[in-house]
């Protein structure tokens, strides 16, 4: 397996609507193709995980940041089914930190449900804290998580992040 991460380009925005239907189902908000071409054309930061072993250069994760004033949102990170577990998420992750970091960005957050115990781990296990839960954030009796890292002078500070979550 080969897989290079890199910005996306317009061209990757087919690839990126199928992932979408792929991971997510209607009810999530999927994000449209006038959604990503939005954000491949905007400031926000789009990176594709691309398997460039296959004919096709398919596109299998993506993660996605929007950025207001000094601080870092992960609005969605998504890896295709097939392609889970073999550490793509951490990957994008790990980019997507430094490149927040060396912005000079002082927080980086995220939404997540409260049921999604993978992803919850995976961010905690790269120093986001929980910082507050939201009770039906994502509809009735589905409860999210807001989790977040905050930035001192390029390096993450986690620990300063945490609130008073419940
Ligand atoms: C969450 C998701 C992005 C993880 O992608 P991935 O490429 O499989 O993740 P990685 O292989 O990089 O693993 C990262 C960590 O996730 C956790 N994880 C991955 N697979 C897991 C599993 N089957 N069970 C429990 N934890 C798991 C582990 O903490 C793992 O770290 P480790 O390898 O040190 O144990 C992927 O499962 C996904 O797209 N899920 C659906 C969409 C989603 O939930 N997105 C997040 C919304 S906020």
């Amino acid at each position: 397996m080969s897989i290079i991460i890199r910005i996306a380009v317009t061209t990757d925005v087919a690839g990126l609507r199928h992932l979408e239907e792929e991971v997510f189902v209607e009810s999530d908000g999927l994000l449209t193709r006038g959604a990503f071409y939005y954000h491949v054309r905007s400031k926000n930061l789009l990176l594709v995980a691309e398997n460039d072993t296959s004919e096709e250069n398919r596109c299998v994760g993506y993660i996605l940041v929007l950025f207001r004033r000094s601080k870092a949102r992960i609005y969605s990170l998504a890896v295709v089914n097939e392609f889970r577990g073999r550490g793509i998420a951490k990957e994008l992750l790990t980019r997507v930190i430094n490149i927040v970091s060396s912005m000079g960005c002082a927080k980086i957050s995220l939404e997540v449900r409260e049921t999604n115990q993978k992803a919850i781990l995976l961010y905690s296990k790269y120093g986001f804290s929980k910082e507050k839960r939201l009770p039906g954030y994502y509809g009735p009796g589905s409860n999210g998580l807001r989790m977040c890292m905050k930035f001192m002078d390029g390096a993450a500070e986690s620990s300063s992040c945490i609130g008073n979550m419940y």
